[in-house]
């Protein structure tokens, strides 16, 4: 990412949003439409050619300091002492800092307050940063800090790794919580005793590293009077905006926090942008010049927490059709050193544990494990997909117990549409979609004939194995807490009618200020090339949510809605009372503005709303309606509504080696009435490579003696790439508009496609239980590793397991 910054004044960094339309998409946008069709992402041509300026590209201010941080070289421990002048006596160092130079309060925690942002005496973890080595140059700083262990005193202590060890032990980082929905009192226990049928077990599901091509960076700008601009790659300023001002013992207003774009955030830059952005800050606080902090790969690794890693148990009884009559299971989380985001997390992976199915009796319990490791955090899904992929798994142990097929199974569970539709946390389930793109799916993907070849191939072959597996996918959209539902944004059109756009979300790849650009284009009737998104700034948008839970474009993309539209009808009343007609008469359409029989140029209009002293530029606010939430009894409506979705995938196992390759995908999803087809289609993609990812390939190893986390680099941690996608990958979005209003009745769908890949690993599973009789149930883990795949294999053909 390091350019000479002549490439940035290339032209086409410009700025103007290319469209890349198909035929129908054409027609579309001659008609007027500017939603419903697919502009290429805005950045799309900057970012190919390597034009798009992320943290790091911004040109240095003469006088710029580089930060590095000193990390802890043990999991747990007490230090005793630091030998500060030795480290300054390194080359090019300037100061250390470390806790005690923390004029605010220690702590970058997002909820909790148990975050510090360099280590006290108690050391909490492997990596933990110690102390904050500024210097003349980058590499400078990172030699010295590399070298932190041989100026440390430290009395080790033996660490707590597993959260199964924590879980036994009973150190919870918050208390447990507990989702429980009964018909009567005792009629869990009941039901599972009397059920016809029963399973149990444990399962273990991995964790996963974000790997946003762009690690976690701060550059940290003294300005005049005690104030602070940190450019910062975060999907939350607001919050990096507040932690830095406790930090540094300041109020809000002194700190501005800007972000233009992330390479990629993946839920790792929700809270955790906020260690670096703090001790950015604070070192340029302290030496008041500017000071830039860029982590190394391995040390992003190192420090950051991940995907919560989830380990299970549960009791499931059911009929002898498959229908699940009680169910009652208990999530260990892995929370690491820290809560961070850890109670949000599990509150989601409680509400999304049912998925696309009704439980009668449940009860599942959370519990998040406090362990000398990493702080676990924000990952696309943010705890939905641990919890769903649990039933998905029941599902298919409960087919292979009966000798039904896996599908017949999940039908028969599936939620209603009138009747046992109450999620066990009481949300009704209004606008079920399942069953319908469940069918559709099945007839395109061709699922009954392609079973009935895989099982003819494997009735041939002892060494290949193929396998399929359907899943299904139901997502709850909205921030579990409530007051987190809002959005606000501001809209200037200038007097040469070209409109500029800033709203409290982050762009992150996803392709929000395309979106958001399309609706203000739709609403004041021009092109995409009149407007344009600026970078999230908290002097421009204040209190805004961190960009996450897929809302992105349903919060800000309302209030850019509301805003321009506030803009329109000053225009329209300004039109009406200047040309004739009434405002309601008005059409803005194609960069024209029809008053009765007289057309005009909608700049034209601007400019003599202008010089009529019209108000051409105005806020705009959203806050989600109906959602509610008890957050002691885990009782409401979290959701304003649910994407669905489901998927159909085919694999081939190799027994001798335990490779496996996805050989064909299909996938249909629910994006309601996409606002941007392509870019959804994108995303659905990306979040299913990126899930199967997670469950196969991502494999995250501690040391068990020293909690060092040894897979910390691309050479260790195998990410997909696109070698690992299917030839054949068929996505379509379902045409399903949002029952509820949201921005022009689209539904969020940045996470849901994480559930998709559900079907991949099940497949895997589908294969291995080829390996065996015919009611095999391979013991199979995520991530569903060579290792993995070979243990699974070994003991459906009765060997140990
Ligand atoms: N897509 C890209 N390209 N890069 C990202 O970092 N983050 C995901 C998803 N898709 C991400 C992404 C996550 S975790 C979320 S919550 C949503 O995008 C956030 O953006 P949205 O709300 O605008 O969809
Ligand atoms: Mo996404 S995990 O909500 O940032």
């Amino acid at each position: 990412m390091n350019r000479d910054v002549r490439t940035l004044r290339q032209p086409g960094f410009a700025g103007h949003i290319p469209l890349a339309l198909g035929a129908a998409e054409a027609e579309a946008m001659a008609a007027g439409n500017r939603v419903g069709i697919s502009p290429a992402h805005e950045s799309a041509h900057l970012h190919v050619a390597g034009a798009a300026p992320y943290t790091d590209d911004i040109p240095e201010l003469a006088g710029t300091l580089h930060a590095a941080l000193g990390l802890s070289p043990v999991a747990a421990g007490t230090l005793l002492g630091i030998d500060r002048d030795a480290l300054c006596a390194m080359p090019g160092v300037v100061a250390v800092f470390t806790a005690a130079d923390i004029p605010g309060a220690n702590d970058c925690g997002p909820v909790f307050h148990d975050d510090p942002v360099l280590a006290e005496s108690d050391l909490r973890y492997l990596g933990q940063p110690i102390a904050l080595i500024v210097a003349t140059g980058r590499d400078l700083a990172r030699r010295a800090a590399a070298r932190i262990k041989d100026f440390l005193t430290i009395e080790p202590a033996s660490p707590v790794l597993t959260a199964r060890e924590a879980f036994a032990r009973g150190d919870s980082l918050l208390p447990p919580t507990h989702l429980v929905r009964e018909t009567a009192p005792g009629a869990l226990d009941l039901a599972l005793r009397t059920a016809p049928h029963r399973l149990d077990g444990p399962f273990s599901l991995g964790g996963q590293e974000q790997f946003y091509l762009e690690g976690q960076i701060s550059y940290a700008l003294p300005t005049e009077n005690q104030g602070m601009r940190v450019h910062c790659s975060t999907q939350h300023p607001s919050e990096m905006q507040h932690l830095i001002a406790h930090v540094l013992g300041w109020r809000s207003h002194q700190v501005l926090v800007e972000c233009r774009r992330m390479g990629g955030g993946f839920g790792g830059k929700e809270s955790q942008s906020a260690l670096f952005a703090c001790a950015a800050a604070l070192a340029a606080a302290r030496l008041g010049q500017p000071v830039k902090l860029r982590l190394d790969r391995d040390d992003d690794f190192l420090i950051t927490g991940r995907r919560h890693p989830f380990d299970y148990d549960y009791q499931v009884g059911f009929d002898d059709a498959g229908r699940i009559l009680a169910l009652d299971a208990t999530l260990i989380a892995n929370g690491g050193h820290s809560a961070d985001l850890s109670s949000a997390v599990m509150t989601r992976a409680l509400c999304h544990l049912d998925n696309a199915y009704y439980l009668p009796e449940v009860a599942i319990h959370g519990f998040i494990a406090r362990t000398n490791t990493q702080s676990n955090t924000a990952f696309r899904g943010f705890g939905g997909p641990q919890g769903a992929l649990l039933i998905e798994i029941i599902m298919d142990r409960i087919a292979r117990t009966l000798g039904h097929d896996p599908l017949a199974v999940r039908r028969a569970n599936l939620y209603g549409t009138h009747t046992r539709n109450v999620t066990p946390y009481g949300q009704t389930v209004e606008d079920n979609v399942i069953a319908p793109i469940i069918a559709d799916l099945a007839l395109s993907a061709a699922y009954d004939r392609r079973r009935a070849d895989i099982a003819a191939f494997n009735r041939d072959n002892d060494v290949l194995k193929k396998g399929i597996a359907l899943t299904p996918v139901k997502f709850g959209i909205s921030f579990n807490v409530p007051h987190l539902n809002q959005a606000g944004a501001l809209v200037h059109v200038y007097v040469d009618g070209s409109v500029l756009v800033n709203h409290g979300g982050t762009e992150m790849g996803q392709g929000l200020n395309t979106k958001v650009a399309q609706v203000v284009a739709d609403a004041l009737g021009i092109g995409f090339d009149a407007v344009r998104c600026s970078a999230t700034d908290t002097s421009k948008v204040a209190n805004t949510s961190a960009t996450a839970a897929s809302t992105g474009a349903d919060l800000n993309g309302m209030a850019a809605r509301d805003a321009a539209l506030t803009i329109r009808n000053r225009l329209a009343d300004f039109a009406a009372a200047r040309h004739g007609g009434t405002p309601d008469a008005v059409k803005f359409i194609n960069d024209q503005v029809i008053i009765g029989t007289t057309a005009m140029d909608f700049t034209a209009l601007v400019r003599q709303a202008y010089e009529a002293r019209v108000q051409l530029w105005s806020d705009g606010f959203y806050a989600t309606p109906k959602v509610h939430w008890d957050p002691k009894a885990l009782k409401g409506r979290p959701f304003y509504y649910f994407a669905y979705g489901a998927a159909v995938s085919e694999v081939i196992i190799d027994t001798l080696t335990g490779e496996f390759s996805l050989l064909r995908a299909d996938i249909l999803h629910d994006a309601g009435r996409s606002l941007n087809p392509a870019i959804d289609i994108g995303q659905i993609e990306g979040g299913f490579i990126q899930s199967m990812g997670w469950l196969t390939t991502e494999e995250l190893v501690w040391h068990p003696a020293t909690g060092r986390l040894l897979t910390h680099a691309p050479s260790t941690y195998k990410i997909p790439t696109a070698n690992d996608c299917p030839d054949a990958l068929h996505t379509r979005l379902f045409d399903n508009p949002n029952a509820e209003a949201t921005i022009h009745r689209s539904k969020a769908v940045g996470e849901p496609p994480m559930l998709l890949a559900f079907s991949v690993l099940l497949a895997i599973r589908d294969a291995i239980a080829a390996c065996g009789g015919t009611d095999a149930d391979p013991p199979l883990r995520a991530p569903a590793t060579p290792e993995a795949i070979l243990d699974a294999i070994v003991a459906v053909q009765g060997g140990a397991p």
